[in-house]
């Protein structure tokens, strides 16, 4: 089968197109012959080796996120079946989505509705998860409450502004200018872009912000919240991060102000949950662009220099 493989860390010039063994299922996996696959910023961060600097790259073919049709199955799969349409998450498993094939543990798939196209399903796994579980975390959004999500332009971002203003949330969105208008396009109440004005400074106080990029200080931002706010860091810059960590202890769990940093789940409850937002037409991803597997380092390239908005997928043929 044809797959996008790197073996050492770099810049995408380091992937390359490969012919490789097609993956056989083990006791609990499903083989998918994939038809899109999506990128999120965690394979731009496995690419360049941020996480995990000094060690061999793990995961040979990059992409978790993947939608596809069942070819092979474990002999103890019990959910799915031959030519079930299916989409889900590989970031527990093998990653491998970048290719023709590839293996994936069943309790990480769900079936895909049939409105829904490979493209989109592909796009909504690790980064709609990450926004439900983001928006849930202390109990649901009430209507009115005022939620802030800094770098509300990309994957996580596109999806909690949504499932925020179906909540009836009044949502301000922090961005680069060139993605306010299609936040502004999605509900967004107010835009904010973060090259022009910083949103700590403003003297307006959240219920909730919820941070994708996390770049200021944690005596900054707690001025940003109201006296019972929630502060949720999905991502962001490292030292914050470890801040956060350490401090948890002593401000995450007080009555008054939260700080949370919220650790990826994926699991088929809130595909489940995803599936019937998208078909009651809470959400629909963003995608910015589609690439065949031959150009995803291209994708990687646009990912890397940052003016995505939304999801990118590769789409794969066969
Ligand atoms: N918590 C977990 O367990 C977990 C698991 C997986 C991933 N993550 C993290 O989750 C995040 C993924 O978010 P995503 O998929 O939405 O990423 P994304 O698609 O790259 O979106 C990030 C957005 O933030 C914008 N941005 C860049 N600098 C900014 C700044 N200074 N202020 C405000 N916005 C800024 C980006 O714009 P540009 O176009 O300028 O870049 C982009 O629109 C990453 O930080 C990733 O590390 C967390």
């Amino acid at each position: 089968m044809q797959a996008l493989v790197y073996n050492r860390y770099g810049t995408p010039d380091v992937l390359s197109m490969r012919d490789v063994p097609i993956p056989t299922p083990k006791d609990y996996e499903v083989q998918l012959k994939i038809h899109a696959a999506s990128l999120n910023s965690w394979d731009w961060d496995k690419l360049t080796g941020k996480l995990t600097p000094g060690r061999k790259p793990s995961h040979p073919i990059l992409g978790a996120d993947m939608a596809g049709i069942v070819t092979a199955i474990g002999s103890k799969v019990s959910q799915f079946n031959l030519g079930d349409a299916v989409f889900g998450d590989n970031s527990g498993g093998n990653w491998g989505g970048f290719a023709q094939y590839a293996c994936m543990p069943e309790n990480m798939l769900v079936l895909k509705p049939s409105n829904m196209s490979f493209a989109q399903a592909a796009a909504i796994p690790q980064a709609a998860t990450l926004a439900i579980q983001a928006l849930n975390d202390s109990g649901s959004i009430v209507a009115g409450q005022k939620i802030l999500i800094n770098g509300a332009g990309g994957g996580v971002g596109t999806f909690a502004l949504q499932m925020a203003k179906a909540s009836g949330a009044h949502v301000t969105c922090v961005d680069k200018a060139e993605k306010l208008a299609m936040l502004q396009k999605l509900g967004a109440d107010v835009v904010i872009d973060y090259r022009n004005q910083d949103f700590t400074a403003n003297g307006q106080t959240y219920d909730m912000v919820l941070d994708v990029m996390a770049n200021h200080s944690l005596s900054v931002l707690k001025n940003c919240l109201k006296p019972q706010g929630r502060y949720i860091i999905v991502g962001g810059a490292t030292w914050l991060i470890m801040k956060c960590i350490a401090l948890y202890p002593l401000i995450g769990r007080g009555k008054s102000k939260k700080l949370k940093l919220l650790w990826h789940r994926p699991n088929q409850t809130d595909l489940q949950r995803l599936k019937t937002l998208f078909d009651n037409g809470t959400f629909k991803p963003i995608i910015d662009t589609v690439y065949p597997l031959a150009d995803a380092a291209e994708a990687f390239a646009k990912i890397g220099a940052g003016q995505v908005q939304g999801k990118l997928i590769i789409s794969i043929d066969h």
